[in-house]
């Protein structure tokens, strides 16, 4: 069975999935880290992404691997652990979108999350074209959200864990555009299937979200 979380930046999609996957004792992908680590890599060789033929070579000698351990999703990159601090930074946050709207990476992450789902009995998969693209037969199909503010407000925090100093009105405006660079590309958007059940984080716990995605899934369960 696969549970197909999507949702915006920052909306609590991670947060929700890792509690799910705990609850429900199954494997969790974030495929944003995916994303994230595909970047990062790309950062790092310094590749242009215009030139496809470079970015081909690089994708086809990369190797990556995710596992589940302790509530957390680990994601490896050629045989190294990424850190989360390096994947969740602003550079990495800023690039991203411009990497996941290329074809050629899409089909790479995506056949790392067939290969996954094909291994587990129950999968949690959270991302943004998880029901409408990846799983549109999934099971279970939620999406994510809160209002801009208080997503702001809690990825404020993170770049505060992590030394940094912004403006709420910085992270507030980071998170829009790449909202908007993800709701608006042709190749796999952002979007809300008619099927998912929307779940709005600003005002709830996650102990509350959690037992009411539990109800749903039991409830929708009992009507197959
Ligand atoms: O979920 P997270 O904020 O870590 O995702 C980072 C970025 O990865 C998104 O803004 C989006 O550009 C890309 N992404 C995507 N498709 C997914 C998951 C993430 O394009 N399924």
């Amino acid at each position: 069975m696969v549970i197909a979380i999507d949702g915006t930046s920052s909306s609590g999609k991670s947060t929700v999935s890792r509690a799910l996957g705990s609850h429900l004792k199954c494997k969790v992908i974030g495929t944003g880290s995916i994303y994230r680590a595909v970047a990062s890599k790309m950062l790092y060789l310094n590749v242009d992404i215009k030139n496809l033929e470079h970015l081909k070579q690089v994708l086809d000698t990369t190797n990556i691997k995710t596992e589940f351990k302790d509530g957390k999703t680990k994601i490896y990159v050629d045989g190294v652990l990424q850190e989360s601090k390096v994947l969740n930074s602003h550079e990495v946050s800023v690039f991203v979108p411009k990497v996941a709207i290329l074809p050629i990476v899409r089909a790479f992450v995506k056949s790392i999350q067939y290969n996954e789902a094909n291994n587990s009995d129950v999968i949690i998969v959270e991302g943004r074209d998880i029901g409408s693209v990846v799983f549109p037969n999934a099971e279970i199909k939620l999406y994510i959200d809160a209002d801009l503010k208080t997503r702001a407000s809690r990825r404020l925090e993170d770049y505060k864990r992590q030394g940094k100093n912004y403006t709420l009105e910085q992270v507030m405006q980071e998170l829009d555009e790449r909202d908007n660079q993800d709701r608006n590309r042709a190749i796999s958007p952002l979007i809300m299937t008619s099927d998912a059940i929307i779940i709005d984080t600003s005002n709830q716990d996650v102990i509350t979200i959690i037992k009411k995605i539990d109800a749903i899934i039991k409830e929708k369960l009992s009507n197959k």
